[in-house]
């Protein structure tokens, strides 16, 4: 107690940089409000990745009144500290979806079932994500504008990926690919482990440079950049709303509001939208347009809940068709495997020095105190993921070089570095399988290597459940059913596994593969390709970005459900802003590449063009878009 005590009265002094940032935080209005009124011009639902985008956007003429939804409630103090990421699963603020049993993969999860967390607060996903900050591949966008979506191409996306950022590391920040004074801000993670050096080492040593993955060429090894501000996490709510936003008075924000339906009127004119909040159900309406940004599970379960989706699953559910569309279909997903891990020999590690992330070294009073007071330590790492490289198997597209088609995330630990507590429960690793495979490496200083399939071939669908809001909707995403995903996911694992397995690791750290056969995969040798296949149908792991499920694209292209400026087919003053617009996943993680469409997608709304020569200005403003006659 006494000790206790001593400690704090020490760390006073310490502690006032951040109090008075915590004090901040705290004694600011709070960006929602408790009254709306019944008419806006624009109703965006969902304060995720884009919509919180779209809705500051929007408000920054302050002759257009907007109003913007969401389920979920406020940030909290613990989602913003970067090292527990994975802790707020399972928690209110996650949706805690679940997929059907898969038929290949997920052999060694309970009920064959893959967890999909999905952020339920403002700033959605982006405020329980990783915060890895990563764009794609200029090929994923020139593949969009070719197969219908045009001005998507690299050329025409860029400028709003620009627009977005405040980069914060000026060895990257000026190198002509990169933006400064956007809301965004990006940054890479004060603490990183020699580990994850060592990693951007041994990439150099199979030919891959170490370079800024966001830039000219994605091909390469890096410490990545984050969504992160002053060693906290910048959510896109935090980027877009609790800046100027949170002042406006044209903008109101109304936090654990449901939205359960989108109201049309004779005409197939999106005119409003019915939520419940608290136990009471509202209407509000919307003069110009309706905005659905409920990310790509809640978007095309909204829009099937109003009548826009395949007529024959709306008929069994007995909901009224306005626009029969392929909605929900389309869904993609990037999954890895577990497996690859190496066990770092303990005795060389110098005292006080971080290698891996074991929890119950990690959450210590000091290093509490040192990120509280200088958002320094081990607690300001971004979820331990600290390094990123992009690969090529021999399935990548042989027309462009320089389209990488794995990312491997390093992890400078592994499921067994918190004891089994969070990672185990969060994936959903059955008991049989953690006793197994993971228990034995329980406080080793064990990291691992996670090749990342870009670009699968299975592709997946999200269907209703039922016609109650409140279910959850059945989501498949065909895991490993198409074969040629197998076969690629073990090259990579090869590829993965000898860069694990290289000289700096093995030099530096004494490092050995942890060596364990799996149960279920003791039929092949340890290692072979064979193993590796298994390993992956055994621990097949979602990086959690599902997209695709209202693709974009040409309106006579049957399999799409928004134009290329996101209009839904077939109604009227609706759109459809967030992950679900991607016609095709993208080559990295998906939040920098949704807020860029949520950048994008404002422009179109208001009318603005930009053109990548000349950079933003507003040429042309009819309302033509918002009234949904252009
Ligand atoms: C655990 C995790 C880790 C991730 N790590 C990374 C990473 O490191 N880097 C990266 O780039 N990406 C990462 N991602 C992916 C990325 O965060 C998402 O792709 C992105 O945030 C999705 O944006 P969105 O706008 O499409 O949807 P979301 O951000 O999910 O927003 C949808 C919003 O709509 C709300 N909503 C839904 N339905 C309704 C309704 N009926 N009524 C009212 N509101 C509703 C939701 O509550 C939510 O706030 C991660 C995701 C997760 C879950
Ligand atoms: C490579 O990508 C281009 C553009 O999307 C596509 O047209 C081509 O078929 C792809 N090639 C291979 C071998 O996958």
């Amino acid at each position: 107690m006494a000790l206790g005590l001593n400690l704090l009265v020490a760390s006073l002094p310490a502690l006032i940089p951040i109090t008075a940032f915590w004090f901040y935080a705290v004694t600011q209005p709070p960006v929602s409000t408790r009254y709306w009124d019944s008419q806006y011009d624009y109703i965006v639902v969902g304060a995720g990745s884009a919509g919180c985008v779209v809705a500051s956007r929007l408000s920054e003429d302050p002759k257009i009144k907007v109003l913007l939804l969401e389920a979920g409630g406020s940030e909290s103090l613990v989602s913003d500290i970067p090292q527990t990421p994975v802790m707020m699963q399972g928690t209110p603020l996650d949706w805690q979806y679940e997929t059907v049993p898969q038929e290949n993969a997920c052999y060694g999860l309970e009920g064959r079932r893959s967890k999909w967390p999905r952020g339920k607060v403002l700033g959605g996903s982006s405020a329980i994500n990783y915060m890895m900050y990563v764009r794609g591949n200029r090929h994923d966008f020139d593949e969009w504008a070719a197969g219908g979506a045009y001005g998507w191409s690299y050329r025409e996306v860029l400028p709003y990926f620009i627009r977005a950022e405040d980069n914060q590391d000026p060895e990257i920040a000026y190198n002509g690919f990169h933006g400064r004074g956007g809301p965004l801000t990006v940054q890479r993670s004060k603490m990183v482990s020699p580990l994850a050096h060592t990693f951007v080492e041994a990439g150099k040593l199979f030919g891959y440079p170490n370079i800024d993955v966001n830039g000219r060429n994605q091909f390469g090894f890096t410490i990545p950049q984050a969504t992160i501000r002053r060693g906290g996490r910048c959510s896109s709510a935090k980027a877009y709303l609790l800046g100027d936003a949170r002042y406006r008075a044209n903008l109101h924000v109304v936090t654990f509001a449901f939205v359960i339906r989108v109201l049309f009127n004779e005409l197939k004119e999106a005119v409003g939208v019915v939520f419940d909040r608290l136990g009471e159900r509202h209407q509000v309406f919307a003069t110009r347009e309706v905005i659905l940004s409920a990310g790509s599970i809640g978007s095309p379960q909204l829009l099937m809940l109003s009548g826009v989706g395949p007529r024959s699953e709306l008929n069994r559910h007995g909901i009224p068709v306005i626009s029969d569309l392929p909605v929900g279909r389309n869904l993609q997903d990037h999954i890895y495997p577990l497996g690859l891990n190496f066990i770092a020999d303990d005795s060389l590690r110098p005292k006080g020095v971080t290698w891996t992330y074991i929890q119950s070294r990690v959450h210590t009073l000091p290093n509490i105190l040192k990120y509280v007071s200088f958002a320094k330590g081990p607690i300001a790492s971004i979820g331990a993921l600290e390094g990123l490289g992009f690969i090529r198997t021999s399935f990548a597209n042989r027309t462009f070089q320089d389209w990488p088609d794995f990312q491997i995330h390093f992890l400078s630990g592994c499921i067994s570095s918190d004891d089994g507590y969070v990672f185990r429960r969060n994936i959903g690793i059955t008991e049989f399988q953690w006793q197994k495979t993971f228990f034995p490496f329980v406080q080793k200083e064990c990291f691992t290597l996670l090749p990342v399939m870009l670009k699968p071939k299975s592709i997946g669908y999200i269907k209703l459940r039922s016609a109650n809001p409140y279910h959850h909707p059945i989501i498949n995403p065909r895991y490993f059913t198409h074969p040629e995903d197998l076969e690629k996911m073990a090259d990579a694992m090869e590829i993965s596994f000898r860069i694990g397995n290289s000289l700096p690791f093995r030099q530096k750290y004494n490092s050995q593969p942890s060596g364990l056969v799996v149960p279920g995969c003791e039929l092949y040798p340890l290692y072979s390709r064979n193993y590796m296949k298994c390993l992956a149908q055994i621990f097949t792991v979602t990086i959690y970005h599902p997209v695709g499920t209202c693709k974009m694209g040409s309106p006579s292209d049957p399999t799409t459900v928004v134009d290329h400026e996101l209009r839904v087919k077939g109604v009227r003053r609706l759109r459809v802003v967030d992950g679900s617009v991607m016609p095709r996943i993208t080559s990295g993680n998906t939040n920098a590449p949704i807020i860029m469409i949520g950048e994008k997608a404002s422009d179109l709304i208001r009318g603005f063009y930009v053109t990548p020569r000349m950079g933003f200005s507003n040429i042309i403003n009819l309302y033509t878009n918002n009234i949904g006659i252009g």
